[in-house]
């Protein structure tokens, strides 16, 4: 009836995490983009569980600030000591109502990898075979530091033996406890009444509830996954890049054989959060995190760092490192781009090189094309911005706005001291230092104007190179004006 539905999941997330060394506690470092706990909890959430609880502990406070982010509706539930996984399981369940039934799936924060499909299928062999308790399990080449699977009769499963625990022999059984489970709720609960300290640990041990069910003439069975990475977890450092790389290669596998192209997966990183429609294109040294979603045909890298962008359809993405910032359609940004956060380029328009921006908006078909930078600005449709144009924007005190209209034409060289506005048609002459709005159809100067003084190389640098080529340009000039007839100015 429930099938596949349970009514609670536990996520286990209390533990210290020593072997990561960390200010941070362990559940909080990220993976793909999501941190572990986030990974455990979408996962969890995928099951539509009715309850779904975290247990914390140590850095509580970081760790329930942080699943308000990641799943507003997960409830927590503190376990004040860290006295084993059957202690935590049984802080867990103090955040359900006391008489529930059903199913309670067991996992843990620190277990990325794990798919909602494997969780699914644990359940079904659950209730296939009509489990009191079921385990995911794997066969793994090097058992060493897990729970070993001691077998009963008829497949079933006698209990679980801790490796601190095991006998020679025990420590022989390569068929080790992934720490995922399915309990029926009354089964668990009462094994949870009944464990003791009474091992090498002396933790309360939630694998012991496994045994004193069997005992009970209850039916306990395992499920084996073939997939060993979903059930691995992470200690220190060394695993969390082991899972973080093969996180990543199952994500680059599934984006390439939905259509997208990447030119090389050993270098293109792609959060999970990710969104690319096919025939998108990753060129080397690509990084895609967060909120990114990047349009079809569109080509990004090589070289590119991206967080929260939306890139639009048959958009280019050159070398450019940008965040929170959207690129219109048919867009071209870079090479050697930055783009901070508010920034936004319409279809057809221009991001071009050493360029930076920041809460700007470039209009459909503009263009700023080189060595800029443009800081609380609004660039109108079919706008060009000439190179080395600086948006001056900060007086030392506050930021302020610009404006530029539409199709105006901003001369080399200039700087436009905000506020500002450029009313539509407009120019600016190369060079200007912009101080004073400038009206529709004016072109605003606003620079030295230009006097050549006459022999000043002669009379200040005699005997160097520079006036021996000036003496001999003057000769060839009086030459020339010799032998044509003369309608040039006369100084
Ligand atoms: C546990 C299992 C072991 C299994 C292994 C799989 C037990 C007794 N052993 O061992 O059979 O092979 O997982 O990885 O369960 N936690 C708490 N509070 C605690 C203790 C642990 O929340 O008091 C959390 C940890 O944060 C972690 C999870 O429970 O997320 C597992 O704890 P850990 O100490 O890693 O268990 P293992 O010794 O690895
Ligand atoms: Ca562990």
């Amino acid at each position: 009836m429930t099938s596949q539905r349970p009514a609670a999941v536990v996520i286990m997330a209390a533990g210290l995490g020593t072997r990561m060394k960390s200010a941070t506690p362990k559940v909080l470092h990220e993976i793909g983009g999501r941190s572990l706990v986030g990974h455990a909890v979408v996962t969890a959430r995928a099951l539509a569980p009715e309850h779904l609880v975290v247990v914390v502990g140590n850095g509580r406070e970081l760790v329930e600030e942080h699943l308000k982010d990641v799943d507003p509706d997960a409830r927590t539930a503190v376990q004040e000591q860290q006295l084993g996984t059957g202690d935590a399981v049984r802080a867990g369940l103090t955040a359900v109502p006391e008489e529930f039934d059903g199913s309670v799936v067991v996992t843990s924060g620190d277990v990325p990898l794990l798919k909602a499909e494997t969780l699914h299928e644990l359940i079904a062999e659950h209730e296939k075979q009509g489990n009191a308790i079921t385990v995911l399990t794997a066969r793994v080449a090097d058992p060493t530091g897990y729970g070993r699977i001691i077998p009963g009769e008829d497949g079933t499963v006698a209990g679980i033996v801790e490796h601190k625990d095991a006998t020679p022999e025990q420590r022989q059984i390569d068929e080790i406890n992934a720490g995922i489970y399915v309990f029926d709720a009354a089964t668990l609960r009462d094994g949870l009444s009944r464990i003791t300290t009474d091992n090498a640990q002396g933790e309360l041990y939630l694998t012991d509830v496994l045994a004193i069910a069997k005992k009970d003439g209850k039916r306990v069975g395992a499920y084996v996954t073939d997939d060993e990475m979903q059930t691995e977890g992470v200690n220190d450092r060394v695993q969390l890049a082991v899972l973080r790389a093969e996180l990543n290669r199952r994500t680059l596998d599934k984006l390439m054989r939905a259509g997208v192209t990447i030119v090389d997966p050993n270098t293109t990183w792609v959060d999970q959060t990710v969104q690319l429609a096919h025939d998108v294109t990753l060129l080397p040294n690509t990084q895609l995190h967060g909120a990114t979603t990047v349009d079809e045909g569109a080509t990004i890298g090589p070289d590119t760092t991206l967080t929260d962008v939306q890139v639009g359809a048959q958009a280019t993405v050159i070398r450019t490192h940008g965040s929170s910032s959207v690129i219109g359609p048919q867009a071209s940004v870079g090479p050697f781009a930055y783009l901070r956060p508010g920034t936004s380029v319409g279809v057809k328009g221009k991001i071009g090189t050493f360029v930076e921006t920041k809460n700007t908006n470039i209009g459909d078909g503009a263009k700023v094309p080189h060595l800029t930078y443009a800081g609380d600005a609004t660039i109108g449709e079919g706008a060009n911005i000439g190179a080395g144009t600086i948006f001056a924007n900060y007086d030392g005190v506050a930021k302020h706005p610009t404006y530029i209209g539409k199709h105006s034409f901003v001369g080399s060289n200039s700087v436009l001291v905000a506020p500002r506005t450029v009313a539509d048609g407009a120019y600016l002459a190369a060079g200007t230092a912009l101080t004073e709005d400038v009206g529709p159809g004016e072109i605003a100067v606003a620079r030295a104007r230009q006097r050549n003084i006459k022999g000043w190389v002669a009379r200040k640098r005699a005997g160097t190179k520079t006036a021996k080529a000036a003496e001999e340009a003057l000769a060839a000039q009086q030459t020339n004006e010799g032998a044509v007839s003369d309608t040039g100015e006369k100084a």
